[in-house]
């Protein structure tokens, strides 16, 4: 038999959380769904599923009021018209996540007006969030991207000395921790997805938590249509949607979130080991996180210096992807101020609305105002992780990281 020239390298297929291999579906999601099935209700109206996992999810977190929605992006739809902005209003937010955070602002009227990240961690700060307040902002949103938290204590203090609400985009984050407490629970309203790429997931839904009974009130009805289910003269009280769970869902959710505590340990432990096997690399960073925060890794980035590393985090994405690894450069193509919903103000019709009632700096979108943004999608290659991620496939990871590393800096 002839041997090849060079040693292949044993190519590993990593676990995919879109399918099972990368997921934790079991008995217990199903055990959940034949009682539903059985019981012959599927709406959360009149079931039982989605409010046995509103009631653990709280548990959970330690939360007053959790409300279950239809996605994460309508998770943040009822935080933001819970606080209710006036058309113009601004809502103080980043150009890094996903549309379904930046959407639900516009719909409501307001105007998000973009700060500037930390290149290392991609999130907003009280200085990036303050250099962008107003007398007309209305709140602040902020992402805990990648599963890594905001630093939070500088965030609340600048809100609380302003008057102003912050609501958390957890979509990435279950069970991140930072300064000791959970995220979701530092501000006013925690938004979570549960899409099914996130730790836990239904395939499609999402959860609101608030211990506030004013905002845990408006987001119940928000989610019914505004309609006021149990009160003695119900009426549709305002503007709102049909943005239920279905009892499927939220059977599904109660299998899933007794997984959650050990999915979320399993990431950390394998993240710690990655980041272990890669110390020393010449222009490759791991993930940085305050000292007091949890990151609970929803993905694993790196940043990838160019000038150590020729062609930079597109030529080591390209070379892992060779090798089975779907590493994925940039994170987002582009800032979400450049895509047309913003630049265009394609809104409805064409009437810009609401962009017509922005004041100009709010709409300004110059590079030169976003350093951060600029760098961190620049250098950031975002790998793929889930809590089926083993000591072998992080070794492989690791091993496979190393060797393009060598390969493109042998290329200099
Ligand atoms: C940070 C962030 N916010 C919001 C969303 C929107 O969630 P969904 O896709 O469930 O609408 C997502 C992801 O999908 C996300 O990653």
């Amino acid at each position: 038999m002839t041997q090849p020239a060079m040693r292949e390298e044993a190519v590993i297929t990593l676990p995919s959380d879109q399918e099972a291999s990368g997921r934790t579906f079991g008995r217990e999601e199903i055990d959940e769904l034949i009682k539903v099935i059985e019981s012959g209700t599927l709406t959360c109206t009149k079931g039982t599923a989605c409010t046995r996992l509103e009631k653990r999810f709280g548990e959970l977190l330690g939360a007053k009021y959790v409300i279950a929605c239809a996605s994460g992006s309508a998770a943040v739809h009822c935080a933001v018209a819970a606080i209710d902005p006036e058309p113009g209003d601004e809502i103080v937010t980043t150009p890094i996540t996903d549309m379904g955070a930046l959407a639900p602002i516009v719909y409501q009227g307001a105007i998000p007006v973009f700060a500037d990240v930390d290149p290392y961690t991609g999130n907003v700060s009280a200085e990036t969030i303050a250099a962008c307040l107003s007398p007309r902002t209305k709140a602040i949103i902020v992402t805990h991207l990648f599963g890594n938290p905001c630093e939070m204590g500088p965030i609340i203090d600048l809100a609380a000395s302003r008057g102003i609400p912050v609501l958390e985009d957890c979509a990435q984050a279950y069970l991140a921790r930072e300064g000791g407490k959970l995220v979701g629970m530092h501000g006013d309203v925690g938004c979570f997805s549960l899409q099914q790429g996130k730790h836990i997931t239904t395939g499609e839904g999402g959860l609101c938590v608030t211990n506030d009974p004013e905002i845990a009130r408006r987001i119940r009805l928000f989610v019914n249509k505004a309609w006021g289910y149990g009160d003695p003269n119900p009426d549709h009280y305002f503007l709102a949607l049909n943005y239920r769970l279905t009892e499927l869902q939220g059977a599904v959710g109660l299998g899933q979130i007794e997984k959650l505590q050990a999915g979320v340990d399993q990431r950390r432990r394998m993240a710690d080991r990655l980041t272990s096997q890669l110390q020393g690399l010449a222009g490759i960073e791991t993930p940085r996180h305050a000292a007091d925060a949890e990151h609970v890794y929803w993905r694993y980035c790196l940043w990838v210096d160019e000038n150590e590393v020729p062609g930079g985090s597109p030529a080591l994405g390209a070379g892992l992807k060779q090798q089975g690894i779907g590493a994925a450069p940039r994170y987002i193509q582009k800032p979400a101020f450049q895509c047309q919903v913003f630049a265009e103000q394609r809104t409805f019709g064409t009437s810009r609305f609401p962009f017509t009632l922005a004041r100009p700096e709010a709409l300004d979108y110059t590079p030169a105002r976003f350093p951060g943004v600029f760098k961190c999608l620049h250098d950031i290659l975002v790998l793929p992780w889930n809590e089926r991620f083993t000591e072998e496939h992080v070794d492989f990871i690791a091993a496979a990281v190393r060797n393009q590393h060598a390969r493109l800096r042998g290329s200099r």
